[in-house]
């Protein structure tokens, strides 16, 4: 694997230009303190840089990158275009969004730019090509960073156009784009192409969450995804005009709903994101959005931003406590980080994010926890060097992730309002990561031949193509699991007619004849052949066999003693369906199965509630061994004799895991 950075970048979001400049030689102080070798500048500064529409200022500028060049900084220069400067909105007012509800916004917020105005486009392509061909050329900028956590979405008449233009391009015809939507419901039948409006709360939109057509919805996600995939294309053409070499970027937001980020992700040299999991947020949740951006590109990716200690925009924002940072860092490496920068290196003194945690505090010292936590850190990944950056990550399971299913099934009218599709997919990636078996988060178009096992809950749309994927997949050898809402509609939402789960029900070996939604309160009972029991809940699906078998049934309703876990041999290989949200001990008896059968191992042999991830490059083998549980754990086998890299201590019998506690430990 090619090597993207000489070192792990340490460093994060930094913006002199909010303050008087006799503070920066001290930050340049306490950050060589603190082992900061980076700094991701310039994100927010359009205003500055443009004060007007012909004018440009880079004098300023001119002088951090000189600074940082200096210092001999890795620079991830960004392009300044997520907030766009006041003048833009006065003399250009079509550059502002119109949210969902109609209204048209002024001046204000970020990310705030219609992805489809013209002259919001002019302008970005412009200053980003001004950028690359001012600092291109300096060899200290290591990386470009498009923009800032592209997101949101804008119903103005510009996009209702575009979205027109995208459609015509799409279907062709309006007989075509009748049939994909199924307009014919309700009388929505359109003769013109002028005649299709945006949804939103003024048309098709139920709530914010639903629609009266998802085939409609699900078209404008997909549309506009793509017109921000466009801005984001547009300032990378104008980057790669004056720059052909340098990484570029755009910092990415994990399980973000409103874009496709696998699409996004063929356009991006190397995928970066921001993580920020709440007080509350599973281990495994935090684990699995970084499998997932190491997904989109099958490689190792940068973590663009993370706090410090705390947030300031969640409901709670507790601080991290002594050694979090420091575990968390070494998680995010773990699962396929070669970066690691916060957001911020100096706190805020105004406007929302003063209580945003950062490097210097507004204490303003060396003194405090959190800068003794980050120099501690910063030496150790100088000490690291460059061994890991492009180490591979290498996993014999498949979780299928897709953000047309995401859209699709957030978007049913029924059967139970609860139905989250990220949440469906970490019940499943849970049992992987507390067993410690890796996973690789995949796109439908991945390779599945790659894999012993491939898993895949609410595959809800069934494109075209992937019934033969899946089959070949399948008759070739490999495990299929999948349950609920599965095969139910095509890309255009229309139901697989013939019954559920429609292209899947000659692999599953069942045919679903009906969906029972369970309310919170209520709840069924599963009974495995081995007479245990376990609860289930949100979904049970009414099974008849058509050649699988049953591996546990309902114990209550109507339809107690019928089929609710089935195992079908198909070809060589084998399909798993769970047709109802069993209780985790349950989920984990038939994944028990299924790893069993594939043959699947996990990092290492032995029960530990340790974290243990691996990544290998050039032949040796780096165990990241980490406790993300409240209590002290004891070293597994393993690695009894071996040495700790970052501690140099050598791992004997006495040693214990306090919570946050980590050691790597690397094998030829
Ligand atoms: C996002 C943004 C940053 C900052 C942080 C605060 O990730 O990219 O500019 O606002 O949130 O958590
Ligand atoms: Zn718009």
């Amino acid at each position: 694997m090619k090597k993207n950075f000489k070192r792990i970048l340490y460093g994060g979001d930094y913006n002199p230009n909010q303050w008087p400049k006799e503070i920066w030689d001290e930050d340049i102080r306490l950050f060589r303190k603190a082992g900061i070798n980076s700094a991701t500048i310039n994100v927010f500064s359009w205003a500055k840089i443009q004060p007007s529409e012909n004018e440009y200022y880079f004098d300023e500028l001119d002088e951090i990158i000189e600074m940082l060049s200096r210092e001999n900084y890795d620079i991830v220069l960004a392009t300044s275009t997520g907030a766009l400067p006041a003048w833009m909105f006065k003399k250009y007012p079509e550059v502002a969004r119109t949210d969902f509800e109609g209204h048209h916004h002024k001046f204000g917020q970020r990310h705030n730019a219609c992805p489809n105005s013209l002259v919001y486009q002019k302008f970005a392509g412009r200053l980003a090509g001004k950028l690359a061909e001012r600092y291109g050329s300096n060899e200290h900028v290591t990386c470009w960073h498009v923009n800032n956590e592209y997101g949101g979405e804008c119903f103005c008449e510009n996009c209702e156009r575009a979205f027109r233009v995208w459609l015509k391009d799409k279907y062709k015809t309006m007989e075509a784009l009748n049939k994909a939507w199924n307009l014919e419901f309700w009388g929505h039948t359109v003769y013109d192409w002028d005649e299709i409006v945006l949804p939103n709360a003024l048309s098709e939109g139920i709530d914010y969450e639903r629609t009266a057509f998802a085939g409609m919805s699900i078209d404008y996600r997909r549309f506009n995804s793509d017109s921000m995939l466009n801005n984001y294309k547009m300032e990378r053409d104008a980057i790669r005009s004056f720059d052909p070499h340098t990484l570029i970027t755009t910092n990415l937001m994990g399980t973000y709903k409103n874009l496709d980020y696998f699409k996004w992700a063929k356009e991006m040299d190397i995928v970066s994101w921001d993580s920020y999991p709440a007080y509350d947020t599973p281990w495994s949740m935090v684990a699995m959005r970084h499998d997932l951006m190491r997904g989109l590109k099958g490689q190792p990716f940068m973590l663009m931003e993370q706090t410090p200690s705390q947030q300031n925009w969640q409901p709670y924002n507790s601080l991290k406590k002594p050694g979090q940072m420091r575990a968390q860092s070494y998680q995010t490496m773990a699962h396929g980080a070669d970066t690691i920068q916060f957001f911020q290196l100096r706190r805020s003194v105004g406007a929302c994010e003063k209580f945003h945690g950062a490097v210097i505090e507004h204490a303003g010292t060396e003194n405090t926890r959190v800068f003794r936590e980050i120099s501690r850190l910063g030496e150790e990944l100088k000490a690291l060097g460059d061994r890991l950056i492009g180490a591979e990550n290498i996993a014999q399971v498949g979780i299928l992730f897709d953000w047309d299913n995401y859209w699709a099934l957030e978007y049913t009218s029924g059967p139970n309002k609860d139905l989250k599709y990220v949440d469906q997919i970490h019940q499943y990636y849970r049992y992987f990561y507390e067993k410690n078996i890796p996973v690789d988060m995949i796109p439908a178009d991945a390779d599945f031949s790659k894999y012993k096992a491939v898993i895949a809950p609410v595959l809800y749309m069934v494109k075209d193509g992937m019934k033969q994927k899946l089959e070949d997949y399948v008759k070739n050898g490999g495990i299929l699991v999948t349950g609920f809402m599965s095969g139910i509609v095509d890309q255009s939402d229309n139901v697989h007619l013939g019954g559920y789960p429609g292209p899947l029900r000659k692999l599953a070996g069942i045919w679903v004849e009906e969906i029972d939604a369970l309310a919170v309160e209520q709840s069924n009972t599963l009974r495995f052949k081995d007479g245990t029991e376990a609860e289930c809940q949100l979904l049970c699906d009414i099974i008849h066999l058509e050649g699988a078998v049953s591996l546990a049934d309902y114990t209550s309703n109507f339809y107690a003693a019928s089929p609710a876990v089935t195992k079908n041999s198909f070809g060589r290989g084998t399909v798993y369906y769970v047709g109802t949200q069993p209780e985790p001990k349950a989920l984990d008896k038939v994944l028990e199965q299924v790893i069993t059968l594939a043959e699947v191992k996990p990092v290492i042999d032995e029960e530990t509630r340790l974290e243990i991830a691996c990544r290998s490059i050039a032949g040796k083998y780096y165990y990241f061994i980490m406790n993300l549980t409240g209590e002290t754990l004891m070293l597994p086998q393993l690695f009894l004799g071996k040495e700790d890299i970052l501690t140099r201590n050598v791992l004997t019998s006495q040693t214990t895991f306090a919570p946050y506690d980590v050691a790597l430990v690397c094998e030829e």
